[in-house]
């Protein structure tokens, strides 16, 4: 899988793309990401990416030439073109699975106030991350980035995915590990009981009432 990241700040995805399961999957060819500072496609004399609302109002927006041409040079047939906006479709991890089968994804950053509305005809897909307002698509591409690599066969362990939150639409049972009691906090009895068919019935059964109690919108789905 190539990630193509179109930014105007490529330094803040350097620790991010460096460290930890991002890293091993870069080095062992299983993803590779690419940074593009769509300022140097930018064919204004001052490298130019932004100007003036038409209409008025406040702040800079996005010009369309920098970007579409960043774009059509690093497109080709295979490639599913991602915008990152507050008002695009709001990303899970359903969407997440799907993404992880691309073999190309390009994801536009946008920043300031805005970018020209006519660059969403550039995009298969616009994706937010959830209900807030951020000042860039920059963490959202991180974000997309992290779910999705962990999804690429062989990144991570493959059973360690079967059991995440929100498969099914349930959020996760509770793990433990040693000691037995800490501070005087016990292990549930039937995890060291050894009895596969009970442990697997109070993992269900704990997953069912943990999303009850703190996402019953999921369990409507
Ligand atoms: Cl993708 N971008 C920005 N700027 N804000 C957001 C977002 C994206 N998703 C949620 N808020």
């Amino acid at each position: 899988m190539k990630i193509d990241i179109l930014t105007l700040f490529p330094e803040m995805f350097e620790s991010v793309f460096n460290s930890s399961i991002i890293k091993r999957a870069r080095e062992s060819g299983k993803v590779e990401i690419n940074l593009y500072n769509f300022r140097d496609y930018s064919l204004d004399k001052h490298n130019k990416v932004d100007d003036t609302p038409y209409g008025g109002g406040n702040g800079m927006v996005l010009t369309c030439q920098p970007i579409f041409d960043c774009v059509n040079s690093i497109k080709t047939d295979e490639s599913i073109v991602i915008l990152l906006t507050p008002d695009g479709k709001v990303y899970n991890q359903t969407l997440a699975y799907d993404l992880s089968t691309k073999k190309h994804i390009i994801l536009i950053c946008g920043h300031y106030e805005g970018f020209d509305d006519r660059i969403r005809s550039l995009c298969d897909l616009e994706i937010s991350i959830g209900d807030y307002v951020l000042t860039g698509g920059e963490f959202a591409s991180m974000i997309l980035v992290d779910s999705i690599t962990r999804l690429i066969p062989g990144v991570i362990e493959e059973n360690s995915h079967i059991n995440d939150s929100f498969n099914d639409n349930l959020l996760d049972y509770p793990t433990y590990t040693k000691p037995r009691v800490y501070n005087g906090m016990e292990v549930p009895e039937v995890l060291l009981s050894g009895d596969h068919k009970k442990i697997e019935e109070f993992r269900r059964n704990a997953q069912i009432e943990k999303t009850r109690k703190r996402r019953p919108d999921l369990l409507q789905k």
